[in-house]
């Protein structure tokens, strides 16, 4: 019987993360410092050896592996890496989670590959505020993106809004409204303190989960649901509509006890928590014992001894954690 990957905690890891890229052709303010130092490209695991741990990882029992970034769809040549995951028999779910920029040229041929679900993420409607929040993403370009996906037959597209005051928590209502419209569902998310980010205050900044269904409640009405996308989001339902409502909530409402992941770094580092260091080099394993996948097997299994039993993320403190959000794409 395959060696299932359980740690200390007796959490068992089923969801795995792959960065691609620690690029991105946006700069969100929550994310990245204005100026960014990226990865040199022989750091980067290539799409060989990033398809080699994700089927490692099945071999090991993982049921779903979401692609991230940076911006996943900004490597070049990504859909060759979606294409030899999307035929790995035992793995449910391919999902990826986007920036949209470049959903419009690429939702149709994502679906063919395999991609049972995408992530979205949308922090605000308005093209100015959008502009601000992204430093340079363009909202029209994402709006056509996410209209290509639902074209595409994707059915279950999710909308990732990160909540911040001052900046669009007076959205939250409306964004939940594009949802509900358009069949999406949709994820609120508590900023993480990850890497030095310039000006940006994290701490003035925090909106808790809490306000945001208080915002909501005051126009429709939400019921908790005992649902899950395997993810972090706690989901309620809006009755008469199709969407769900999820809140993602590391700081008023801790999920690290029911974790079921962990996330490849774009070098390859195994991360055992996105809030911690602990990690384990598979890049070092890759490129010393090539083709050797039962070395990287066990490299992946030894590595749940040391899975942490969660963050301890603090937003008035100077992040802890250096690395930014895009090598891991959260
Ligand atoms: P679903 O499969 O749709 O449930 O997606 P997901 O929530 O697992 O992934 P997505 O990429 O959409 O991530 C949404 C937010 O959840 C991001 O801000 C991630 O950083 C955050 N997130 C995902 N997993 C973890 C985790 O293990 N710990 C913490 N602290 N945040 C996480
Ligand atoms: N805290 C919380 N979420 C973040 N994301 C990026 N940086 C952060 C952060 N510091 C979100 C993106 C995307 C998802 C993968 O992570 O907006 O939707
Ligand atoms: Fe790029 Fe995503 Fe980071 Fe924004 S949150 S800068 S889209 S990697």
């Amino acid at each position: 019987p395959t060696p299932a990957l359980i740690d200390r905690f007796g959490r068992h890891v089923t969801y795995v993360r792959l960065s691609v890229t620690d690029r991105c052709d946006f700069r969100c303010v929550y994310c990245m410092a204005e100026e960014m130092h990226f990865l040199p490209r022989a750091q980067v695991l290539t799409l060989e050896e990033l398809a080699e741990v994700g089927r490692a990882f099945v071999e090991l029992g993982v049921r779903k592996i979401r692609l991230t970034g940076g911006e996943p769809l900004v490597r070049r040549d990504v859909l060759q890496l979606f294409e030899d995951l999307g035929r790995l028999p035992q793995l449910k779910e391919l999902v990826l989670t986007t920036n949209g920029s470049q959903l419009e040229r690429l939702a149709a041929p994502l679906r063919a590959a395999g991609v049972a679900r995408i992530n979205v993420s949308l922090d605000s409607l308005r093209p100015e505020r959008f502009r601000r929040i992204t430093r340079v993403g363009e909202l029209d370009a994402v709006l056509r993106g996410i209209r290509a996906a639902q074209a595409a037959g994707f059915a279950r597209i999710k909308l990732n809004a990160v909540i911040l005051k001052h900046r669009n928590e007076d959205e939250v209502v409306d964004l939940a409204r594009f949802a509900i419209g358009n069949g999406f569902d949709i994820s609120y998310i508590e900023e993480m303190p990850l890497g030095v980010i310039g000006d940006h205050d994290r701490a003035a900044a925090y909106y808790s989960s809490d306000a945001i269904r208080r915002d909501l409640e005051r126009h429709f009405e939400l019921v908790a649901t005992t649902e899950t996308t395997g993810g972090p989001s706690k989901y309620y339902r809006v009755p008469g509509t199709a969407s769900r409502i999820g809140f993602i909530s590391p700081h008023s409402h801790n999920f690290c006890g029911d974790c079921n992941r962990v996330r490849v770094s774009a070098e390859g580092r195994l991360l055992l928590c996105l809030g911690q260091e602990h990690s384990v080099d598979l890049r070092h394993v890759l490129r010393a014992h090539p083709g050797e996948r039962e070395r990287l097997k066990q490299a992946i299994v030894e590595a749940m001894q040391i899975k942490p039993k969660g963050h301890d993320f603090d937003l008035r403190a100077q992040p802890v954690i250096m690395r930014h959000m895009n090598m891991t794409g959260g």
